[in-house]
């Protein structure tokens, strides 16, 4: 077994706001990518860090406009992140606090090893300073001579701190950027840090004074002042794993990964690997950066009102149907727009009907054919390559946080298998008959490489794929590669199907609520073997057409000669409907067509379509029309 190790960190979060979506984001995707190591890897060789950032001004406002001190208000907030990330069942190895001792003892321990080898001085500078930022800005940064991010006029500030000596190593960094082309991911981001590498780097101010502000690590050399706190932030990264003689440090630092979004890209692109490099420690292996989540193209922003809430979401759709709409929607590095509706078409479309019909399906004809039983037995190899190759995309897409294409990739999987059901028709075959049983075998033996494949990114869903399939075997026993195990595509061992829950309700799209799962099975549900799939409605043309004329056919009392148009195209269809719509009532109605059966012929007639009415219990029988006027030939879907 491989002694490779995997370390992923999302940034440790300000306490000055509770949990949005793109913190949510952040931490689901890390949760996504440890849960997939953990499936290639073995699980204790993986550490998924995440935690809250608790000090300086930016904390003190927050705490203040809230009437509590720093800390009450600190642990209240840090407490809520930590609440938020186990409601939506994120499984990180430690939550770090920078307000706790250990943190704090290695920040100083930092700061006196690179002040002992001479990168840190003390110096006066005076600057353009953001408050909200907590950062000096270069006149060159201004825009308009606003903060850029918070459009707020900066303060001039003149006094004496220390600088850390990061331009000594901007050659450093340039060059191991070149040598390390994945350093930075995606590439346009290399490019930004590249770029902005052009100038010379000025040296960092690391220190705030106390008079001004307290809270805060104080520097180890000089108890005047405190630390700047994205020096003290960046170090939780180390801090976590207990350097400098933590066993996880030695373990996990060497095959270390943060995540972050483009908003600070900066302190973690230049800031920090000159920091490692000058403290004489590895830098990271990659920085993954990706966009941001906006609202109808807007920055998501407090002021406005406009944030979206993980948990809100979650109670509403549930916890996987929101995690999977924002894996499947955001293309890793691109900013995306959030929006409930988008949300709300994805669970339904993907979630309810692609994969929820198919794992129904073929759990309920298991259980009428079968008792529910499913025992070892050859299966039929239809299905052997889609997985083969689902597997692989997974995987390659999964490395590179590409997770959207993942799940493309598996939904690929779960299509190619709903088409087999179709092609196969195993509800008109006889359960007896071996092929049956095999085609049968041979879907629920992907549906247990598909829960296999979909357990990082909705490990509840996975997990009641497998419970429903009657799977003993924990799926966290199941490493990737194996989601596929049986090269002869052998049925399982001894399953038994259990009752079959719908995996996730239908939402009713106009009001976004969701509709409560029926309990009693309606007609249709009952009988699976006359269910289709979407493909197969699909191959069905149904049309809006507009008859222009209607005349009887001598020698017949049911059928009528309709002249209909479809948009551009006139054709004659013969409709038996004569007893309940006289020929003189049809002229000038939109009706709905099947546009593509076989033509027929009726009483010598070519009937080119046929024309759709409902018949209650007591015979009778009501035309189909479009609801309000619509264009004839205008598809019905
Ligand atoms: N405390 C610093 C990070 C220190 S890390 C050593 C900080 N905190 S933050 O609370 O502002 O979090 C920023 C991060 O939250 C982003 O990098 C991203 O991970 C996440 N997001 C916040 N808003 C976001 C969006 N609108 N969209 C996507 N993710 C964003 O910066």
């Amino acid at each position: 077994m491989s002694n490779e190790t995997f370390y992923l960190t999302t940034p440790i979060y300000y306490v000055n706001a509770t949990p949005h979506l793109g913190h949510a984001y952040t931490t689901i995707l890390v949760d996504t990518m440890t849960r997939f190591q953990r499936r290639r890897l073995e699980p204790e060789h993986v550490y998924f860090l995440t935690g809250t950032d608790e000090h300086g001004d930016k904390i003190v406002q927050a705490a203040a406009q809230a009437g509590e001190s720093p800390q009450a208000y600190t642990d209240r907030i840090s407490g809520i992140f930590q609440e938020t990330w186990k409601r939506l069942g994120l499984t990180p190895n430690q939550f770090i606090r920078t307000t706790s001792e250990p943190h704090k003892r290695a920040v100083q321990r930092f700061l006196q090893q690179i002040y002992d080898a001479g990168d840190i001085y003390f110096g006066e500078y005076g600057g353009q300073y953001c408050f909200g930022c907590e950062r000096f800005y270069t006149e060159k940064e201004l825009q308009d001579g606003r903060c850029p991010d918070h459009q707020t006029t900066p303060t001039f500030i003149k006094e004496q701190n220390y600088f850390f000596r990061m331009g000594k190593y901007q050659d450093w960094l340039i060059d191991h950027i070149h040598c390390h082309p994945d350093f930075i991911r995606p590439e346009r981001f290399r490019n930004e840090v590249l770029s902005f590498l052009k100038d010379p780097l000025e040296d960092l101010c690391i220190s705030r004074p106390r008079t001004r502000l307290e809270w805060g690590i104080p520097l180890p050399f000089d108890d005047q002042y405190v630390t700047y706190v994205w020096f003290d932030a960046l170090i939780n990264y180390i801090s976590a794993l207990g350097w400098p003689d933590g066993e996880a440090f030695r373990r996990f630092w060497p095959n270390a990964q943060h995540l972050i979004a483009k908003d600070i890209l900066k302190p973690h692109a230049i800031y920090w690997p000159i920091m490692l490099k000058a403290a004489g420690l590895l830098p990271y292996r990659h920085l993954n950066v990706h966009g941001y989540w906006k609202i109808e193209e807007a920055k998501m922003s407090k002021s406005r009102g406009s944030v979206v809430r993980p948990l809100d979401l979650a109670d509403k759709y549930g916890v996987e149907a929101f995690r999977y709409f924002v894996l499947r929607e955001m293309t890793f590095g691109l900013d995306a727009s959030f929006s409930e509706e988008a949300l709300v078409a994805r669970l339904n479309a993907d979630l309810a009907n692609d994969l929820g019909n198919l794992y129904s399906r073929v759990l309920k004809l298991i259980q009428r054919y079968y008792d529910g039983r499913i025992s070892e037995l050859p299966g039929e190899g239809g299905l052997v390559d889609p997985t083969r190759v689902a597997i692989a995309e997974v995987t390659a897409a999964t490395e590179r946080f590409a997770f959207s294409e993942a799940l493309a990739a598996i939904w690929n999987l779960v299509s190619a298998t709903n088409k087999y059901l179709v092609t196969n028709e195993p509800w008109k075959q006889d359960p007896g008959d071996v092929r049956t049983k095999a085609v049968l075998f041979s879907a629920a033996e992907t549906l247990r490489a598909i829960a296999v494949l979909l357990w990082p990114f909705l490990p509840q869903t996975a997990e009641r794929m497998f419970r429903g399939l009657g799977i003993s075997e924990p799926i966290t026993s199941i490493r990737i590669e194996e989601a596929f195990s049986s090269p002869q595509h052998l049925g399982p061992r001894q399953w038994r199907v259990g009752e079959v829950e719908p995996l996730f309700p239908r939402i009713e799209a106009a009001t976004a609520k969701p509709v409560p799962v029926k309990t009693e099975p309606t007609a249709a549900q009952e009988s699976v073997a006359d269910l289709i799939a979407i493909e197969e409605f699909r191959r069905i043309d149904l049309r809006v057409a507009e008859v222009i004329e209607a005349a009887a056919i001598p020698g017949s009392k049911k059928l009528v000669k309709l002249r209909v148009r479809l948009q551009d195209e006139e054709r004659t269809v013969v409709a038996g409907l004569k007893e309940h719509y006289p020929p003189e009532s049809w002229e000038g109605k939109r009706i709905i067509l099947v546009a593509n059966l076989k033509p027929t012929k009726l009483m010598g007639i070519a009937s080119q379509g046929m024309v759709l009415a409902a018949e209650d219990e007591s015979g009778r029988i009501v035309l189909l029309t479009p609801e309000a006027p619509i264009a004839s030939g205008a598809k019905v879907r």
